[in-house]
């Protein structure tokens, strides 16, 4: 891999020279769990994009064919796959700036995304902890199951190695919003679903994902008689997908696709060009304007619209404030799933089991 200058990330936004500079920089993405249902869909759409610059692939197997097969893509991005010998994490990590983890076990029929605990949580922790080593830097974008858990680890595993920087740490909640765009289309009348922007709040499982269709640009109305069949589909996407694969694994192809709408957004932010508001499940009370929305939820993790730069999360955006009383009580429901959520993940890694 050419040896990229190490940026030192401006702290505003770069204007003239400065994001000139920045736009210039090569810029090296992981996906860590690369050879995966996720991972190589989302491999190759980064490989495609003209915005990366190197693509560095980890898995536990199948890196290198799957590294060859993509190499043979004729977009600008350099490739490399790492197995775990001969060093294969570290030399994948170091020096990345954006880091994406979709590894781990997918749900199978009959089981909760809290089931998957059990064999994510120590994944994530090993992978984290590489981060944490040889590449403190790196913007770290959390796909693996179960969110709401996965990410406090990953912030507890950082604040352990003395580098966590919460601007730094996005749970990827994107699929919830694709979802809720997706499904809402009937009622908005969009030819192109993506075109409304509606924010979703909570967490990622079942009743902590909360749509807010109130606040939906441009507005819509949902008839009274089919919001809450909407609302449970948002939340239970994930289960109808997981369904209809039988036994075979979750949403590989649509989280690809909402994994690389978030992680395109994040570079083009590093670049200091125009990136988009999505919402991503973030610590809190180390986002600017996140404290008051932790005040008020009473959880520190919690996704909400997250404006990027080239810092990462520049400002968090209180929704919550607008959003109707019957969204208010959906988010009061997702606060007591979420606060378990959270403390199992934090207690994972400060009392080892
Ligand atoms: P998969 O089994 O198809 O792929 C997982 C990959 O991770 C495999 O290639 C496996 O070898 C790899 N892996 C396992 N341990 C590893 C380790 N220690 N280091 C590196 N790689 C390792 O599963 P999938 O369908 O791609 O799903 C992956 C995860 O993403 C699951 O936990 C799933 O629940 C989650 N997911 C999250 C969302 C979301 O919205 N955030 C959506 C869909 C799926
Ligand atoms: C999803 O929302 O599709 C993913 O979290 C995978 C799952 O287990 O449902």
């Amino acid at each position: 891999r050419s040896q990229k200058p190490k940026k030192d990330v401006p702290a505003s936004k770069p204007r003239g020279a400065k994001a000139k500079k920045a736009a210039e920089q090569d810029f090296l993405k992981i996906v860590l769990g690369a050879s995966g249902g996720i991972g190589q869909p989302l491999s190759l759409l980064l490989k495609a994009s003209p915005l990366v610059d190197e693509l560095s692939l980890y898995d536990v197997v199948n890196t290198p064919g799957v590294a060859a097969d993509l190499s043979h893509i004729s977009s600008p991005a350099k490739l490399q796959g790492f197995l775990p010998a001969d060093d294969g994490l570290k030399k994948a990590l170091t020096g990345a700036d954006v880091v994406v983890i979709p590894a781990g076990i997918p749900r199978k029929p009959g089981m909760t995304r809290d089931d998957l605990f059990k064999v994510n949580a120590g994944i994530v922790q090993t992978l984290v902890k590489g981060i944490a080593e040889f590449s403190p830097k790196a913007f770290v974008l959390i796909i693996s199951n179960p969110v709401n858990s996965t990410v406090p680890i990953a912030a507890e595993v950082l604040k352990a190695a003395g580098v966590f920087d919460p601007k730094r740490l996005f749970g990827v909640t994107t699929l919830d919003v694709v979802r809720a765009e997706t499904f809402v289309q009937e009622y908005s009348g969009e030819k192109d679903p993506s075109k409304a922007t509606i924010p979703v709040v909570g967490g990622h499982s079942g009743d902590t994902i909360v749509p807010l269709f109130s606040l939906a640009k441009p507005a819509l109305q949902i008839p009274a008689d089919k919001y809450d069949a909407l609302v449970n589909r948002v939340q239970f996407g994930g289960d109808e997908v997981v369904k209809a694969k039988d036994g075979a694994g979750s949403a590989t192809l649509s989280m690809a696709f909402a994994g690389f709408r978030f992680a395109e957004n994040v570079i083009k932010a590093l670049k200091g060009t125009k990136s988009e508001t999505e919402p991503t499940f973030v610590y809190l009370p180390g986002v600017p304007g996140g404290d008051a929305i932790a005040k008020a939820t009473g959880v520190d993790f919690f996704s909400v619209p997250v404006e990027l730069g080239p810092d990462g999360a520049a400002k968090a955006i209180n929704v919550l404030e607008g959003a109707s009383e019957q969204e208010k009580k959906l988010v009061e429901v997702a606060v007591k799933g979420l606060k378990t959520n959270i403390e199992k993940g934090v207690d994972f890694v400060k009392n080892p089991p």
